[in-house]
């Protein structure tokens, strides 16, 4: 059965950047609060003409140089986002035809923060089942379009970014060791964005409602995620055959640090093991785990054959933990240039487009 490796893995964030300071001008709101009980400093925010595709192409380009793999060789693409461009077609179609990866199958997943996790397991296991070999998982957010920026009780907490890791299969054992996923919907109502959907489709009222905005009980989602991280953390580990002592690091969803220090307490570990940069993006949703593996991976802080754990969690309610081999990427005799695919796939979407366009007048001359 060959083994599923992260071989490359790549993030964007949006440039401009709000501060506490920046919000503090907007709800009555301050720095000090803000840092005290979330540990967040500033969020990147999505320009107007950024959307969670164009944050994900770049995120996974980097991904692709990393691995050295061109977009043609993908299998499969799968994107975890909680703010996805469209209800369909799925975000993941818009990354797929952007990037030029023509061969693969792509999808959108939605389990909200614990999302990349949910997503790198199912990539893991169509690559461990032999029926792919190359998966792209992105997760990718522009939630500042879904926040009530009038409402302090959210909108100090979310900022915008991609991150993504490339998967590959191999013979060599490490890689994905083991991940659990668990959900309970009867939290649902407890962090949810109730509009747009089929049950509130978008009307008059429920705009007037505020339906279309993130409504969170965060007293409710935080004795939540104080409950499952650090279980669920143990509980992968068990199932890799491993304990808290083999772990040289862990990569906690960024949702807010009192969050992760209880869990590091849970544990038992030091907080020097967790990888944390809350305070540089906020909650970036499904993106908070990629990018902060991407920040630990620039640094040099992950060494190969490093044990990881990752864990999550989010609306649903979903939470869930996975434990990585780090391998890095599988060398390589020659170095493909994935970027300069882009403009091959964008050749390719126009011509795709031209002759639906064509085929669609001689069906109409047909009939
Ligand atoms: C949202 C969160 C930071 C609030 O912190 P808290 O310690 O629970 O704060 P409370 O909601 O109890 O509010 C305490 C007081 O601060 C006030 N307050 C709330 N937001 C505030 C803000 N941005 N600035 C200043 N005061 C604020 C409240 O109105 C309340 O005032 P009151 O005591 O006069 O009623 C915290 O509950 C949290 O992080 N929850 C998890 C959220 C999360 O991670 N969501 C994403 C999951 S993926």
């Amino acid at each position: 059965m060959p083994f599923a490796h992260i071989t490359g893995w790549g993030m964007y964030v949006p440039e401009p950047v709000l501060t506490n300071d920046d919000i503090s001008k907007m709800v009555d709101t301050n720095d000090e609060w803000i840092r005290d009980r979330t540990g967040i400093r500033e969020r990147h925010i999505a320009r107007e003409n950024e959307f969670p595709s164009t944050l994900a192409v770049e995120a996974a380009i980097k991904a692709l140089q990393v691995a050295n793999l061109a977009p043609t060789e993908l299998d499969l693409i799968i994107c975890a986002t909680s703010s996805p461009e469209y209800i369909f077609p799925a975000t993941a179609c818009l990354i797929q035809d952007q990037i030029g990866a023509s061969k693969a199958g792509a999808f959108d997943l939605l389990a909200a923060c614990s999302g990349f996790i949910f997503a790198t397991n199912m990539a893991a296991q169509a690559i461990r089942s032999g029926s792919i070999k190359n998966a792209l998982v992105i997760g990718t957010e522009t939630l500042s379009r879904f926040v009530n920026w009038k409402d302090r009780n959210t909108c100090i907490l979310f900022g915008d970014g991609a991150g993504a890791f490339v998967l590959q299969a191999s013979e060599i054992p490490g890689g994905i060791l083991s991940a659990v996923m668990h959900s309970d919907g009867s939290g649902a109502d407890s962090l949810t964005l109730p509009g747009g959907g089929s049950h509130h489709p978008a009307t008059e009222l429920t705009l007037h409602e505020g339906k279309h905005f993130v409504q969170m009980d965060g007293k409710e989602v935080f004795r939540f995620a104080t409950r499952v991280m650090g279980r669920a953390s143990i509980e992968a580990l068990e199932s890799a055959g491993l304990t808290t002592a083999d772990v040289q690091w862990i990569i906690p969803h960024q949702a807010n640090l009192r969050i992760i220090e209880t869990a590091a307490k849970y544990l038992k570990m030091p907080i020097e093991k967790f990888v944390i940069n809350v305070q540089n993006y906020g909650n970036t949703s499904t993106a908070s785990i990629p990018i902060a593996t991407v920040e630990a991976a620039q640094k040099g802080q992950l060494k190969i054959g490093d044990k990881i754990v990752f864990v999550g969690f989010g609306a649903g309610l979903t939470w869930g933990a996975m434990v990585v081999q780090w391998t890095g990427p599988i060398p390589a005799k020659k170095l493909v240039h994935p970027e300069q695919y882009r403009r091959f796939a964008r050749l390719r979407s126009f011509a795709r487009r031209m002759l639906r366009f064509i085929e669609g007048l001689l069906s109409r001359k047909e009939i």
